[in-house]
């Protein structure tokens, strides 16, 4: 039966960065997220017989089918499963605050996952629907779990997917600074798999996840935001310092991503919890307390405009929406 999905965006605090697999997403290492509330995706699929070809409606515009891919690669393997020959009509809405310029692969592919497992009747488990999501884009794994999830990279299709860690039901939050995009995107998939072939540093990154993993996994145990922050923060910096060393390099980090990582400095000098993780484009999320978060929010406003400042906290898991 066709229903409306709704699957949060998720923000890596260990990121994944680099694939062992590429046709199968299998990852070179574990990551491990926070789902956040303000930013998901609601998706609804029909399959229909009168339909040549898959299509997505994407907040009410009809998208080129060249954009398609990984929806097709999810719907491929959903109609695999379920022995369904019709193709696709698949409506999607993403709620970002305007211009807000985020990618939503994460959310988008996970609750594209959901749906169409719903309008296979397919009824997959949780782990099944996040083996899924990864087909379609790697972080979406970690979309369909609320709170902190990590995904676990396994060597297999059948053995890499993500599972809760924490419900994340404490003191934290995420401050998201929306900055001037002021250069050409490098995809995830493009940076990575660059950075992967041609960096000397690719190495370094890997040979310190374990540790990273492992301490934030007993960080967040003893709700130390502190910690978590701190792991986060030095996790993030390393792995865009991966990017420098690729060939060609590049960067995801603009002077406006520049002054926000400095005014999170600033923030933690002035004794506010406040720590910085940014990923594959120049928008800098702000690790705090929820409690702080107001306070923290104002002082930013000091750098940027209000409506650069979006406040976040801890998501649910993908879920059916009544109507
Ligand atoms: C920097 O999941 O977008 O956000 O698997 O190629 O679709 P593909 O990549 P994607 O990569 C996300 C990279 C990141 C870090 C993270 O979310 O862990």
């Amino acid at each position: 039966m066709s229903k409306w999905v709704r699957a949060h965006t998720n923000i890596a605090l260990i990121k994944y960065w680099g694939k062992e697999n590429e046709a199968l997403i299998i990852p070179k290492n574990n990551s491990l997220s926070l789902t956040l509330d303000a930013f998901y995706t609601d998706t609804k699929v029909t399959f229909d017989p009168s339909l040549k070809k898959d299509e997505l409606i994407l907040d009410g515009e009809k998208q080129a089918s060249g954009v398609l891919n990984k929806v097709v690669t999810v719907l491929d393997l959903i109609r695999e499963k379920a022995g369904i020959t019709d193709r696709a009509h698949v409506e999607s809405i993403n709620y970002v605050p305007t211009a807000a310029g985020l990618a939503s692969s994460a959310s988008g592919l996970a609750a594209l996952a959901g749906a169409a497992n719903e309008a296979a009747s397919l009824n997959l488990s949780p782990k099944d629907l996040s083996r899924l999501a990864r087909r379609g884009s790697g972080s979406a794994s970690r979309s369909v779990f609320g709170g902190f999830v990590e995904w676990e990279k396994g060597t297999t299709d059948e053995d890499s997917f993500a599972s809760p860690v924490d419900d994340a039901n404490w003191d934290i939050g995420m401050l998201f600074i929306i900055v001037k995009q002021a250069q050409k995107d490098v995809s995830s998939r493009d940076g990575m798999r660059r950075t992967v072939e041609t960096s000397p540093f690719y190495d370094g990154w890997l040979a310190t996840l374990d540790q990273d993993l492992s301490d934030m996994k007993e960080a967040i145990e003893e709700q130390d935001i502190e910690k978590v922050g701190a792991i986060a923060e030095r996790n993030a910096l390393k792995m865009h310092a991966t990017t420098l060393g690729a060939n060609p390099p590049f960067t995801y980090w603009t002077a406006d991503s520049m002054v926000a990582m400095d005014a999170v400095r600033t923030l933690r000098k002035q004794g506010f919890t406040a720590y910085f993780t940014m990923d594959a484009g120049p928008n800098v999320k702000v690790i705090c307390r929820q409690s702080q978060m107001a306070e923290i929010k104002l002082k930013l406003a000091e750098y940027f405009d209000e409506e650069q400042i979006i406040s976040a906290k801890p998501g649910p898991a993908i879920h059916l929406l009544e109507n």
